[in-house]
């Protein structure tokens, strides 16, 4: 698929089949991931991949996580938190490394990261699967971060989820460039 193309056309996709991705297809999409600009050639990105039963451990951490926080909450009311990595067969949380040295800005971590996600879901789309980056209150928990081997302080930027769409869907219209852009010439 031509660059543009995939620029251009790609877009969230949440509903997604249920169906299991085979591994060389997610290494297919993190590869992508990693053709991404960093500076100083720190490879700030940390992929965290959930399948199959690895998303059912990170739903009792996020269940967990909230009952903490609301302990007189009856049981039945952490179910919602306790599905939320279903939503997809393949969950790849992305972490970014803080920086290890001095030169190394933590800002240029998370954009190179950042780059590294929009990589991997253009891989996505031209490859026929759906793909939305979420993050949300997850992306912030101590106890997620815990579970996913992050440290506290560590920036979790996305949770991108994986699939084969359910349905075909349009791009959403999306507004110019030209209001955010000047020209100095
Ligand atoms: C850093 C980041 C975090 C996001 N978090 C969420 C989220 O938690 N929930 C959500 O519905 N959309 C989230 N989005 C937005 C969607 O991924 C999506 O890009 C947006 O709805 C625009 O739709 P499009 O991808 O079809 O252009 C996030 C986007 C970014 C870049």
């Amino acid at each position: 698929m031509d660059v543009f193309e995939a620029i251009y056309n790609r877009h969230s996709q949440g509903k997604v089949k249920p169906g299991r991705l085979p591994r060389e297809l997610i290494e297919k999409l993190l590869e992508a991931a990693v053709q991404a600009p960093n500076h100083y050639k720190v490879r700030p990105w940390r992929f965290v991949v959930l399948t199959g039963e690895g998303r059912d451990k990170l739903g009792e951490v996020m269940a967990a996580s909230q009952q903490d926080r609301y302990p007189d909450l009856p049981p039945e009311a952490f179910d919602k938190a306790r599905a939320t990595p279903l939503r997809a067969p393949v969950l790849i949380a992305v972490g970014v490394d803080k920086p290890s040295e001095s030169k190394v800005l933590e800002i240029e971590n998370v954009c190179a990261a950042a780059a590294a996600c929009e990589n991997l879901l253009l891989a996505a789309y031209a490859m026929g699967l759906g793909a939305k980056w979420r993050t949300g209150e997850w992306a912030r928990d101590a106890k997620v971060k815990e579970f996913l081997d992050f440290e506290a302080d560590q920036h979790i930027i996305a949770f991108l989820y994986i699939g084969y769409p359910e349905f075909i869907s349009e791009p959403p219209p999306r507004p110019s460039f030209e209001d955010r852009t000047v020209w100095i010439e």
